[in-house]
């Protein structure tokens, strides 16, 4: 039995202020053709069931966006290893002979995602280990993980020969040269596959407990990159052939232009909503109702939605966490 589990969770920081904690990324739809939730949820009909995995806060929203899909509640927000663990032992609670396919909702996809998704997951079969997607990198990100593949990807699968979460810009840019792959964050694996994985790691308690819940508890936050990916021995990546992005930070926009998401390349600027450039360029530039103007400036995020504005220099826009993690103190 496939079960696709969609990972909406997280609070979305990085594309504040359009994404605030009470409406995190995965929630916001913008181009009036579905939330990033709604759009996640469709692509996983392939599968034979499909939970999507959340903290109580979002269970409501959750619903609505995705009156399709089932709910499955984590204790509480400890990143996506935990909740992965924990959903683990739920499942293989649930259903039989399961294969899990993990989703993040702060994907933009664009191809054949179910063939792919199909294939990963009878690799995790017949292989018993983790499946990952590797894409093909074009700048050496440092807010992906990379997957160092043992083998060539002719036959569709290789095993991984190292994994390595969000390096310095060095680094990325060595394993980029070394033919690494980013990881797509995408996985399958049987219950059994993984949470065997996940013993001696930082989520053994969730993997080994009597009741996951109180397993749950004893566990530390900690991203499934870092607590499994980078330890196990037993992984496989297959390749991502569809378009793949990830609309984690607002410098994303500017790579979506033209994709159908309503990014428009205005004079050399993406443009989501109103706006006029007059001897700018470079710039992302996000809002709401508002028309926003530039005059003069390069390479700026300017983001303006609701009651609050962000400018940032396009290449830091990572460091909007700090805007967020700075408002979060003084609340
Ligand atoms: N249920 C649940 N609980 N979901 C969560 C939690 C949580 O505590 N934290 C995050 N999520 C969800 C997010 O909503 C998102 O859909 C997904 O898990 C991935 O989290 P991100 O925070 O967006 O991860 P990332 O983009 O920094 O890194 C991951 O994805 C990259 C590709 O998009 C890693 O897997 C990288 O290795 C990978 O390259
Ligand atoms: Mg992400």
């Amino acid at each position: 039995t496939t079960v696709a589990l969609v990972l909406a969770g997280g609070t979305g920081t990085r594309l504040y202020p359009a994404s605030r904690s009470d409406r995190p990324k995965q929630f916001l739809d913008f181009v009036g053709d579905g939330s990033l939730l709604a759009r996640t949820v469709d692509r996983v009909a392939f599968a034979d069931e499909a939970y999507v995995l959340t903290g109580e806060r979002y269970a409501e929203a959750v619903r609505e966006h995705a009156p399709r899909a089932g709910v499955l509640v984590e204790p509480e927000g400890k990143d996506t290893g935990p909740a992965l663990a924990y959903a683990a032992r739920r499942i293989r609670e649930q259903v039989d002979d399961a294969v899990l396919c993990c989703v993040p909702s702060d994907h933009h996809v664009d191809g054949d995602f179910a063939t792919v998704a199909e294939h990963a997951c009878q690799v995790a079969v017949e292989t018993d280990g983790l499946v990952t997607m590797g894409v093909e990198p074009t700048r050496a990100a440092t807010g992906y993980g990379y997957i160092e593949p043992a083998d060539d990807l002719a036959d569709g699968v290789a095993p991984v020969a190292s994994f390595r979460e969000k390096p310095d810009a060095e680094t990325a840019r060595e394993l980029v040269d070394d033919g690494c792959l980013w990881n797509a964050g995408i996985f399958a694996w049987t219950p059994d596959a993984f949470l065997r994985e996940c013993r001696g790691t930082p989520l053994d308690p969730i993997a080994t407990a009597d009741d996951p819940a109180e397993g749950f508890a004893r566990a530390e936050a900690v991203s499934v990159d870092y607590a499994v990916l980078e330890r196990t021995d037993d992984a496989y990546v297959v390749p991502a052939t569809f378009d793949w992005d990830d609309l984690g930070a607002w410098d994303a926009l500017e790579r979506l232009t033209d994709a159908g998401l309503g990014v428009e390349n205005q004079g050399g600027n993406a443009m989501l909503g109103d706006g006029l450039s007059i001897d700018a360029s470079g710039n992302v530039v996000a809002s709401d109702d508002k028309h926003v103007s530039l005059v003069g400036v390069d390479d700026l995020v300017v983001a303006a939605f609701d009651d609050r504005v962000l400018v940032v220099p396009k290449g830091e826009a990572q460091r909007v966490r700090e805007v967020v993690s700075e408002l979060r103190e003084e609340n």
